[in-house]
């Protein structure tokens, strides 16, 4: 199924953002932003151990306070339901299998003790300050201990973690091959999104609960919710109608949601409760930290002939996240003979770990692209030649063909662009102006996800179309690129399309996750536009009034902007309009669904791309200035160049963090987070970054769907902080196998 010609053609146009007036007035409302009548503040104390138990908590001074309304603990808290999430498609996603307040029992620092709700913040945060609690302290185990045996999970996500294809150990065994083995780490790395996490929580009725939750899937808010609170799920409504960044942190229903319907239900009153920086830090979840041991044994000629991937990778006690740094991204990059992936994951008394952009692919990719970088100064290949000549034609692992993969082409463009030839493999033979200059590039790939939807839409007499589905806009774009998916398959201008999303009351959306949303969302506006489409061939076919009376409704088909056309007499067709008048309607309405196929796929559909990256590094003061930085992406058809450049940009500035700034520290006294605002947590700031080129290459992918786009929300990030590692090595000579790559690492 292709998409329909139609001039003037809408996808692909760098359109601007529909909702960008919105939000650069500020009028584009956040969760916390909501305020129903009466709406009370609240504020969380939150556990200062990491291990323990609460031996005694004393809140007399706290309930007599001003202004407060209630202090919840694990004392008086109401009991609620253990919400299962469902196995189908459509559950909500629970990091933390613990309710809220459930026990006395601590499981890491940061956990909430304690919910205070008064009239105003500040009385909230006062009461909350005089709070006693008497805690019995245990010795927690902060990282992975020596002699711990760890989980290795089969799956995640219903995907392999674990691979062992060919003899990987004969291949690193062999005499005749160069053989790199080195160890990569990065540390815990935190979301800060510009808009923390919160959620306002409102009874309209006994057994009818309303939330605005900054979240990337109502559905499973939603799904959750109504479980915890045993109502019926339609009683649950969930509006996220903007999101201020997420990035994987508002994926899943951390306690503080659940913590503040429970609170609303108890003061019998809306309740509003926003995360502050630092409660981001320990109550939404952060990329865990992993240690990856990578081995890689080539032929003197540059050829893998055996790749091992080690990962080490920890979780909370109360969830059990792993966070798969092989299987997507080792797994599928180079050919060779022999692969393995061993994934394994260590328990600690540190808050749950979860989603980060490209989570697995992009620590994943750090590890490999930096070892493929050491392998090439092993062998004297350039590094950019030593990835074409290990270029993998089908997947590596089950030999299906890629849909559609372009990477020589992303490599050569890239290089082509950065002017790759001009570089002297030396490490610290490239100088300017009495600086080192480093030269490095890597590979980036993350798979194009699928997930289920349904989409209604309703073309009204007027000429105007809603489109409706519960899926969201985490600053993204996806207001404006489902907009222009949806002119283009009802077939209408632009500017007469209206796209409803953020809102549990909508047909179903998945979690703005895994780079899914255009594909997804995409797939079912498709859909329904056709039995839309079906639906007015009928009405018009039926019409003795219509041109197209008498043919066959299946044989009417979309030709022009508005119009339908008798595909076996292309002179016959009608307008929409006229239909609709004709007909005496004022609206028609369809409904239009995707579901992933359950079917082994054929193919497979996975992105990939090319990141340049120049480094300058003055040789006595080595802090890293990144001066230039090129990324080449596949991902099909690029639907809107402005929005895909834009999500390409911020993955790579994101990598640039990653690379050279984002550390979560750990206090080792309390497992808390030391680093816990953006003053001491660094993210890029402008004098970071440098100007970043993006390029797309290849063909719409319409083997995935009819679109034929894939997505490009994550892939930006893979890859990053490998290009800029590799940089780094060429300009000092010195490899860096622990993130961030600050200064002192240099000296
Ligand atoms: Mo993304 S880490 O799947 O929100």
């Amino acid at each position: 199924m292709s998409a329909p010609a139609l001039p003037p053609r809408v996808l692909g146009q760098p359109m601007n953002r529909v909702d960008g007036r919105l939000k650069v007035t500020g009028a584009a409302p956040y969760a916390a932003e909501f305020n129903p009548p009466g709406v009370l503040q609240a504020f969380a104390l939150t556990s200062r151990i990491a291990l323990g138990r609460i031996a005694d908590i004393d809140t007399a001074a706290a309930e007599a306070a001003p202004g407060v309304r209630a202090v919840l603990t694990h004392r008086n808290a109401p009991k609620l339901a253990e919400p299962k999430p469902a196995q189908h498609s459509g559950g909500g996603i629970r990091n933390e299998n613990r309710l809220p307040l459930a026990d006395d029992q601590i499981h890491y620092g940061g956990q909430y003790v304690a919910f205070v709700v008064a009239q105003s913040l500040e009385q909230a945060r006062h009461a909350a300050s005089l709070i006693k609690i008497r805690y019995a302290a245990d010795g927690p185990v902060l990282r992975r201990e020596a002699g711990a045996k760890g989980e290795k999970p089969k799956k995640n996500n219903g995907e392999d973690v674990q691979i062992n294809k060919g003899n990987v150990e004969a291949a690193l065994a062999d005499a005749n091959h160069v053989v790199v083995e080195r160890i990569y780490q990065t540390p815990q790395e935190t979301h800060s999104p510009m808009e923390p996490s919160a959620t306002v929580a409102e009874w309209v009725a006994p057994d009818q609960l309303t939330l605005h939750d900054a979240t990337q899937y109502v559905k499973g808010v939603q799904d959750l919710l109504s479980k915890a609170f045993d109502l019926k799920r339609e009683n649950v409504r969930v509006i996220s109608p903007f999101v201020g960044g997420a990035f994987g942190c508002k994926g899943a229903v951390w306690p503080h949601v659940i913590l503040t319907a429970m609170a609303a239900r108890v003061v019998g009153a809306p309740v509003k409760f926003a995360l502050s920086r630092q409660d981001m830090f320990t109550g939404a979840g952060h990329r865990t930290p992993t240690t990856q041991m990578i081995a890689l044994a080539a032929t003197r000629d540059g050829k893998l002939q055996g790749i091992r991937h080690r990962v080490e990778t920890l979780t909370s006690p109360v969830g059990e996240y792993v966070e798969s740094c092989g299987a997507r991204s080792t797994g599928v990059l180079y050919a060779s003979p022999s692969i393995a992936v061993e994934e394994t994951v260590f328990p600690v008394n540190v808050s749950t770990p979860t989603f980060m952009r490209a989570p697995g692919e992009c620590p994943g990719t750090y590890a490999l692209e930096c070892a493929m970088d050491e392998l090439a100064a092993e062998l004297k290949i350039d590094p950019l030649q030593l990835r074409m000549i290990n270029h993998a034609d089908a997947h590596p692992i089950h030999d299906h063909p890629f849909s559609a993969k372009f990477l020589k082409e992303a490599y050569q463009l890239g290089a082509e662009k950065f002017g790759w030839a001009g570089r002297t493999a030396e490490p610290g033979s490239m100088k300017k102006d009495g600086r080192l200059v480093g030269w490095g590039m890597a590979t980036a790939t993350y798979p194009a996800y699928k997930m289920a939807a349904d989409v209604r839409i309703r073309l009204e007499a007027n000429g105007v179309v809603r489109v409706q589905c519960a899926a969201h806009d985490i600053g993204t774009g996806a207001y404006t690129v489902l907009t222009q998916i949806a002119a283009e398959a009802v077939g209408v201008p632009v500017e007469k399309v209206t796209f409803e999303l953020g809102n549990s009351d909508l047909p179903f959306g998945p979690v703005a996750g895994g780079s899914n949303t255009t594909a997804t969302v995409g797939s079912a506006i498709y859909d329904a536009a056709k039995a839309l489409h079906l639906d007015l061939a009928k009405l018009a076919t039926a019409d003795e009034r219509s041109p197209l009376h008498g043919a066959s409704p299946s044989k009417v088909v979309l030709t022009t902007v508005g119009h339908l056309s008798s595909e076996e007499d292309p002179g016959k067709s009608d307008a929409f309009a006229d239909i609709l008048q004709r007909a005496g309607k004022d609206f028609v309405e369809s409904n239009g669904s995707f579901k992933p196929s359950l079917l082994k796929p054929s193919a497979a559909f996975q992105s990939f791309g090319a990141q340049f990256c120049e480094v300058q590094i003055d040789p006595l003061n080595p802090r890293v200035q990144i001066t230039r930085f090129v990324s080449v992406m596949n991902c099909g058809r690029v639907m809107n160049a402005k929005t895909a450049r834009s999500q390409i940009l911020g993955g790579v500035v994101m990598g640039i963090g990653m690379a050279l700034e984002e550390e979560t520290v750990l206090d080792p006294a309390t497992g808390l987070p030391a680093t816990r605002n953006l003053a001491d947590y660094h993210v890029p700031v402008n004098a970071d970054i440098p100007a970043i080129e993006v390029h797309f290459v290849g063909e719409p992918d319409l083997a995935f769907n009819p679109m034929g786009a894939r997505g490009m929300g994550e892939i930006g990030i893979t890859g990053t902080a490998a290009a800029v590692a590799n940089a780094v090595f060429h300009a000092t000579g010195k490899r860096v196998r622990d993130l961030p790559i600050t200064l002192d690492k240099l000296i």
